[in-house]
């Protein structure tokens, strides 16, 4: 089995690791980082609850290499943090009462973390269709999409996002 050297930075820690070539990227958050907040729901790459931000955009990292990220930023649902606080993402969840069993929230929170990064104000609709490739199985998705409006009413994507989205982590 062949192996790849990849030095890559998680919520701005940088790494430097030696991995199978053939090992996906959420194997490698989970697995050599350590880092289970995000998760793994399908085999068939459609219930997005292994969504993180490589940089800048949103990616299912069961569908991309470990070796692709190579060079990359990668932010994870543990990375929002604000000092000890909660991203407004997760606030609103929280206050919206956006999950049920929570398998699907650190995908959810990602997703909506990045299309609060490319939209301001989105409206039902383009939150909706911000966080289509996410499945739930609990919520019925109003109260998510509850949520994402919290969110965007109060702070956005939040610091962390941002700074990684500037290139920053
Ligand atoms: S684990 Fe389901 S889309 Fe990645
Ligand atoms: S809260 Fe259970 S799958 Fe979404």
């Amino acid at each position: 089995m062949s192996h790849h050297k990849v030095r890559i930075s998680v919520n701005g820690t940088a790494g430097e690791d030696e991995i199978e070539s053939r090992q996906l990227l959420v194997h490698y958050l989970r697995e050599t980082r350590g880092l289970t907040g995000t998760h793994v729901g399908c085999d068939t790459s459609n219930c997005g609850a292994c969504t993180v931000m490589l940089d800048g955009k949103t990616v299912k990292s069961c569908t991309v290499l470990t070796v692709a990220a190579d060079g990359g930023d990668v932010l994870t649902v543990e990375g929002l943090d604000e000092q000890g606080e909660m991203s407004p993402v997760q606030k609103g969840f929280q206050a919206c009462h956006g999950l049920q069993c929570g398998y699907c929230t650190p995908g959810m929170v990602m997703a909506a973390t990045g299309l609060l990064l490319e939209q301001e104000n989105p409206d039902d609709a383009a939150i909706r269709e911000g966080i289509e490739g996410n499945l739930c199985r609990c919520t019925g998705y109003d109260m998510i999409v509850d949520s994402v409006r919290w969110a965007a009413e109060h702070g956005g994507p939040g610091t962390a996002a941002r700074a990684h989205a500037n290139g920053r982590n």
